[in-house]
């Protein structure tokens, strides 16, 4: 039986993928300190999803480590010696990064590192998968000729008809401080692919989602939406007039895609991992999706100023991903991922 070691194991992408790699039939072993609810607070609390890994996988393994403790890192790589690793714990927010700078870095630059040097003394030959961030490249996207459509932003520049490629600059534009400690991880992840020739990938993520997300106002674009929507609290639009643009992916379709990666694992590689064109919604287009499930309006208020570096338009262009894995899609189209983000909030709180 293989061996996968997910860190992040109760958020939202790593639970995806321990559950995915269960039913694939490798043994999970998962890292989580809940770190989500220190930064967070108790709406990021992902304890739940973690007492739900325990219930649905068998022999499931939960690490209770904080991938910035070194030692302990280096320690248990080397007993597990595990056949791909997935790493996806992270300070994830944008805005919160500016207020826990040391934080932030040490999580999502220094825990990096942690992983990588631990898999290249213990595990070398395994498939290492990093989720980095569409933030890597700033908001040079913004300078993107742009036109405005009564309900959207979209590019105006036919080189972005399929969206932003691997190949767009990571360099010189605003990132915010999560965006600058993502290229240091990236950025070493790729290395390590390219200087010790291990099997390591940067997931470049558009907004990924699903019901398992523990959605706050700092993180979780949909599963916040759709939680404001649900529970009648007042949603804010920063800025862009609520046109702003984003591609979503479900949790599930990230999953699919990593097992194809570790299938055939290339050494060094960078995908822009999104819903693409064809799952992309605004703030105020997501607003009318879930109003239509719903039965009712979300409240909100618009204040007049865009988050530092914030995509004004964004969408992946899957073309990479597609040529290298050609068996991987998107089986999610965005109105079903939006029904099962809603169900999920039903099911949730009628058991509480
Ligand atoms: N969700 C998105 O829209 C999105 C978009 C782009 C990139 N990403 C990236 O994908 C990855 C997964 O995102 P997610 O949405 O599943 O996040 P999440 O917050 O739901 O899950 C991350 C998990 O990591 C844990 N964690 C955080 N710091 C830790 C630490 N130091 N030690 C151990 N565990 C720790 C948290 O408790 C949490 O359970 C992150 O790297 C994130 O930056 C996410």
């Amino acid at each position: 039986m293989k061996t996968i070691l997910v860190t992040g194991s109760s958020g939202l992408i790593g639970s995806e993928v321990c559950l995915h790699f269960a039913r694939l039939g490798w043994r999970i072993h998962g890292i989580d300190n809940n770190q989500r609810a220190v930064f967070f607070g108790a709406q990021g609390d992902t304890r739940w999803n973690q007492r739900r890994l325990e219930a649905t996988i068998p022999g499931f393994c939960h690490h209770e480590l904080d991938t910035r403790d070194r030692q302990n890192v280096l320690t248990l790589m080397a007993e597990l010696k595990p056949d791909a690793i997935v790493h996806a714990a992270a300070q994830p927010s944008h805005d919160l990064a500016a207020t826990i700078p040391f934080d932030d870095f040490d999580t999502n630059a220094v825990g990096t590192l942690n992983l990588l040097e631990a898999a290249r003394r213990a595990a070398p030959e395994a498939p290492f998968v990093f989720l980095s961030t569409n933030k890597v490249y700033g908001d040079a996207p913004n300078r993107i000729g742009l036109k405005e459509l009564a309900t959207r932003w979209d590019y105006d520049d036919p080189a972005f008809e399929h969206g932003i490629p691997e190949t767009f600059t990571i360099d010189q534009s605003k990132h915010s401080l999560f965006g600058a400690s993502k290229v240091a991880g990236d950025v070493m992840v790729q290395e390590y692919g390219r200087y010790f020739g291990m099997p390591t990938c940067c997931l470049r993520g558009g907004c990924l989602t699903g019901p398992n997300h523990s959605g706050v106002e700092l993180h979780g674009f949909l599963s916040y939406l759709v939680k404001c929507n649900l529970e009648g609290r007042l949603y804010r639009i920063y800025g862009y007039k609520g046109k702003q643009v984003r591609d979503n992916i479900h949790s599930y379709d990230v999953a699919r895609f990593v097992e194809e990666f570790i299938a055939n694992p290339r050494c060094g590689e960078v995908y822009n991992l999104g819903g693409g064109k064809g799952n992309t919604c605004s703030i105020l287009e997501a607003f009318e999706m879930i109003a239509a499930i719903s039965g009712k309006p979300t409240q909100y208020e618009y204040v007049d100023q865009n988050r530092e570096g914030d995509h004004i338009c964004y969408y992946s262009d899957l073309r990479k991903m597609k040529g290298h894995y050609p068996c991987w899609g998107i089986t999610k189209p965005l109105p079903d991922i939006l029904e099962e983000i809603h169900l999920g909030w039903v099911t949730r709180n009628h058991r509480q």
